[in-house]
């Protein structure tokens, strides 16, 4: 645990412009500093940084926070992580953890066996590239193999490819003669011992790839085999080390993470070459599983950059089937998935090669295909006619999309494959629902949202969860006004602020959107303490969702009214011009949602409704809501209306 005045230290010696200015080129503009987004691309400036109130706002993609949302968001690094970053920055002590001596003794062993590991592997990445580039083997071989595959001379250089003599002990004996320690050699995988105890190189005759993490240190490595041998493995990979756990790590990441933000989706390949080709075709957001299936560690590290992912096959029918499974942990994952497939016989890298890179891109871009669709188009070719088969195949699909966490997203791909098998979409819904309760049942903290059974069918979800969208916007226009106008007096009350809180819980007005609820119920306690409003609070809070989406609102202008002439016919001021106003309409806005929906859930009842008790019942209900909805439109209108 950070102390809260340790975040406020930091917070506070922190400059907003500083921060953002040393990625992104700020132009000053009226009060405002302005720049080209470091989060999508954009040719015309929409990137906007307040330093009066310590936030940054993309107009383009909508990115908005505080100076830790932007180190979050630019460095893919959690919250204290970040204020970390911050506070080595600004040179503030950082409060280390109190460890027992044996824990300190155990990480000091595990430190200095990492910085060991990592100088040895600097060392061997050198000494490969070298190898390549100046020994006679090196570049008789390994050179010109990699030559003959099409990669140029910057991209062996920029992969820092490698070559390994055909020798017992070349590698093993210089490093042994710069003084690495033989223990720690043999750990990191690259130098083994014979059963007479002899050492020798991992890597005989082999041509080298360097494995690198997020900052781009080697560590690890992988030698591919140059003969055709069908006793010995093509890819000869480190093992695990304290370095290199091989279920966290995506071949290429490095190279591929500033791409990846930029464009917004990242091309998932098998192998290194794949990567190496697409980068030299300037297609630089791609990274490789290295030939295992995706676990979840990798899944998580690709979410960190993006939601996208375009799956790039190898063009044969036996790989593509093997590969379903693994991308429908991508759909579980809450991923977005499409996915390229090329000719049967290429690979990625070999298409591309082929091609050439304006090709090769036009075909990216023309064969992108969604999964979801490509994998019932590709079942449905395999059924043919057979009734069994086609059965089985609704099944798997319906299996897969289950599997997505979004119901939203879940809806509308049942909606466009019911159409492909031609199945009534009920049917598919239904069975969905099934999946996904069983799914609920069988483990308690899965993150895919239940699905209400009162609500049975597609129109009605749908409608639930536009309502959900909708109500959105009413409770982003309150905070707004709490945000901009919260300290202004109101007679009667300390403040708005004090005024909305109170009006909130006199007339039981419901939040639904969760940090629009977390920062009413903070503001319900500091207001208790201490009479003063401060939208700072908010703005800096340590709650990451909390600062963004205070930043976010702060920075649009108000615009309370479009729904409302829309819905109620009533009339108000351009927002802003008073402020009491402004709150009343957000209050009433609310609780005018609030009834809406009330009477939507009443009317749906009606439906199922069996006796005449019953629908007499639902029908005063429904007359009763009726008229609190004309009283209040009535209430707000003579208050709002000129
Ligand atoms: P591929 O067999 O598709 O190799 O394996 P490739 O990457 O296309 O290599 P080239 O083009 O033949 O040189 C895909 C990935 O699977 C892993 C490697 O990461 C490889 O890049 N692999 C494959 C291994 O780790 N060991 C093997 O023996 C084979
Ligand atoms: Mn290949």
């Amino acid at each position: 645990m950070i102390p809260r005045s340790k975040i406020d230290e930091i917070i506070g010696a922190a400059s907003i412009e500083d921060v953002v200015g040393e990625y992104v080129s700020l132009k000053k503009r009226g009060a405002n500093l302005q720049g080209l987004c470091p989060f999508h691309n954009e040719k015309t400036p929409s990137f906007n940084v307040s330093p009066a109130k310590g936030i940054y706002k993309c107009f383009g993609c909508g990115k908005a926070g505080n100076v830790v949302n932007f180190v979050m968001e630019h460095e893919h690094l959690e919250y204290i992580p970040a204020l970390k970053f911050l506070a080595e920055k600004y040179r503030i002590d950082w409060p280390e953890q109190q460890l027992t001596d044996e824990q300190l003794a155990a990480e000091k062993q595990r430190s200095s066996e990492r910085e060991s590991l990592q100088i040895i592997n600097n060392f061997a990445e050198t000494y490969f590239a070298n190898t390549l580039q100046h020994d006679e083997e090196g570049q008789t071989i390994g050179l010109s193999y990699f030559e003959e595959r099409g990669f140029r001379p910057e991209t062996i250089e920029k992969f820092k490819l490698g070559y390994s003599k055909d020798s017992w002990d070349h590698f093993t004996q210089t490093a042994i003669s710069q003084g690495f320690n033989s223990e720690l050699l043999k750990k990191s995988g690259l130098v083994k011992e014979s059963e007479q105890g002899k050492l020798y190189d991992a890597y005989r005759g082999r041509v080298m790839f360097t494995i690198h993490n997020l900052s781009g240190k080697p560590i690890a490595f992988a030698g591919r085999f140059l003969k055709k041998d069908p006793k010995s493995p093509k890819y000869v990979n480190s093992p695990e080390t304290v370095l290199y756990h091989k279920s966290n790590e995506l071949y290429g990441m490095y190279y591929a993470r500033n791409a990846i933000s930029k464009l917004g989706y990242v091309y998932l390949v098998e192998g290194y070459t794949d990567v190496i080709s697409l980068h030299q075709a300037g297609v630089e957001n791609v990274v490789a599983s290295s030939g295992t299936s995706l676990t979840e560690n990798q899944i998580k590290l690709i979410k960190r950059f993006t939601e996208n992912v375009v799956v790039l096959y190898d063009g044969d029918a036996a790989g593509i089937k093997a590969s379903l499974r693994g991308i429908d942990m991508l759909l579980e994952g809450g991923l977005n998935v499409k996915t390229v497939q090329f000719p049967e016989g290429e690979d990625p890298d070999s298409y591309c090669q082929k091609l050439g890179p304006e090709a090769f891109a036009t075909y990216l871009d023309e064969h992108k295909k969604d999964f979801m669709l490509f994998k019932t188009n590709l079942l449905l070719e395999d059924a043919g006619n057979d009734p069994i088969k086609r059965a089985q195949l609704v099944r798997e699909i319906v299996e897969s999309i289950s599997k997505i966490p979004d119901a939203f997203k879940r809806m509308s791909f049942i909606r466009e494959t019911s159409k492909l098998l031609a199945v009534d979409e009920q049917l598919l819904v239904t069975e969905s629902n099934r999946l996904v309760r069983t799914k609920l049942s069988g483990e308690a903290k899965t993150s895919i949202p239940p699905i209400e059974s009162s609500l049975p069918t597609y129109q009605q979800e749908l409608r639930e969860l536009v309502d959900v969208q909708h109500h959105d916007a009413q409770e982003k226009d309150l905070i707004r006004v709490l945000l901009w106008y919260g300290n202004q007096p109101v007679e009667g009350f300390h403040h708005v602020a004090h005024y909305i809180l109170h009006h909130l819980a006199a007339e039981e007005i419901a939040l639904e959107h969760p940090i629009a609820l977390a920062i009413i119920e903070e503001l319900n306690e500091q207001l208790s303490k201490e009479a003063e409003f401060n939208s700072n609070y908010l703005i800096h809070h340590s709650n990451p969702e909390i600062s963004k989406f205070a930043a976010d609102i702060l920075a649009q202008p108000l615009e309370i009214s479009p729904n409302w002439e829309r819905l109620y016919d009533i009339i108000i001021d351009p927002p802003g011009s008073n402020y009491l106003q402004d709150a009343n309409a957000a209050l009433a806005a609310l609780q005018l949602k609030n009834i809406d929906k009330m009477i939507r859930h009443n009317q749906d009842s009606f439906n199922s409704a069996e006796t005449d008790e019953e629908i007499e019942n639902l029908q005063r209900t429904h007359i009763h809501l009726k008229e609190l909805q004309a009283n209040l439109t009535h209430k707000w209108g003579t208050v709002i209306v000129k």
